[in-house]
C-alpha cells in the first residue's frame, strides 16, 4: 500500500516535470534580445544589428580625435570584423572571436584611462545612434567592461 503510493508519487512528480521542461522557455540570451534601427529605419537584429552598431562605432573612433591617432594605417576592415565576432560572442551569440587575446592585442600601447573612457563613449554613441534597448546597452556594456584591466595600460 505504501509502496503503491510512494510509486505514484514518482509517476506525478514525473509528469509534472516533463510538463514543467515542455512550457518553460530559458531566459533569453543579450544576443537574441539585441536590436538596433539601421540609418534607413530597418530594424535588424543578431549579428547583422551588431554590424550596423560596429560599423558606426569605428567610425566614430576614427573621426574621434581623442583615440583616431591609434588607428591611423591600421586594418579598419579586419578590426571591424573582429569586434563584430567579439561582440557577438560576448553577447552569447554564434560566433567565435578568433583573434588574439585583449592583453596582447593591446600590449604595448600604453592606452590612458582617458582614452578608455572615450572609446566607451564611442560606442555608446554607436549604440545609442541604433536605438538600442537601455537593458541591452547596459548588459553589452556589462560585458565588455572587464575587459578594460587587459587592455589599459598594457
Ligand atoms: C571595449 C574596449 C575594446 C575592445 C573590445 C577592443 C577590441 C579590439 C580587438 C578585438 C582588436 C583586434 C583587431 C584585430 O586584430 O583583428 C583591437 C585592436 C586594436 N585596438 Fe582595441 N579594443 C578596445 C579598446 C581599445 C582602446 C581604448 C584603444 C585605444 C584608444 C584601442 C586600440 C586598438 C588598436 C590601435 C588596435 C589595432 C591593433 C592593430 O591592428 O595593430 N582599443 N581592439
Amino acid at each position: 500500500m505504501r509502496g503503491i503510493s510512494v510509486m505514484r508519487q514518482l509517476v506525478l512528480v514525473g509528469v509534472v516535470g516533463l510538463a514543467a521542461c515542455a512550457t518553460m522557455q530559458p531566459e533569453p540570451t543579450l544576443y537574441e534580445r539585441l536590436r538596433a534601427v539601421d540609418s534607413t529605419g530597418m530594424t535588424r537584429q543578431g549579428r547583422d544589428a551588431i554590424g550596423v552598431v560596429v560599423e558606426s562605432f569605428v567610425a566614430n573612433l576614427v573621426t574621434d580625435t581623442r583615440v583616431n591617432a591609434r588607428f591611423q594605417g591600421k586594418p579598419l576592415g579586419k578590426l571591424t570584423s573582429s569586434l563584430a565576432d567579439q561582440i557577438c560572442e560576448a553577447s552569447g551569440g554564434p560566433c567565435s572571436y578568433y583573434g588574439q587575446n585583449m592583453k596582447t592585442t593591446h600590449q604595448g600601447m600604453k592606452i590612458t584611462e582617458a582614452e578608455w573612457n572615450a572609446t566607451v563613449e564611442d560606442l555608446v554613441k554607436a549604440l545609442d545612434k541604433h536605438k538600442v534597448g537601455e537593458r541591452e546597452k547596459k548588459e553589452l556594456l556589462g560585458a565588455l567592461g572587464p575587459m578594460k584591466a587587459d587592455i589599459v595600460g598594457q
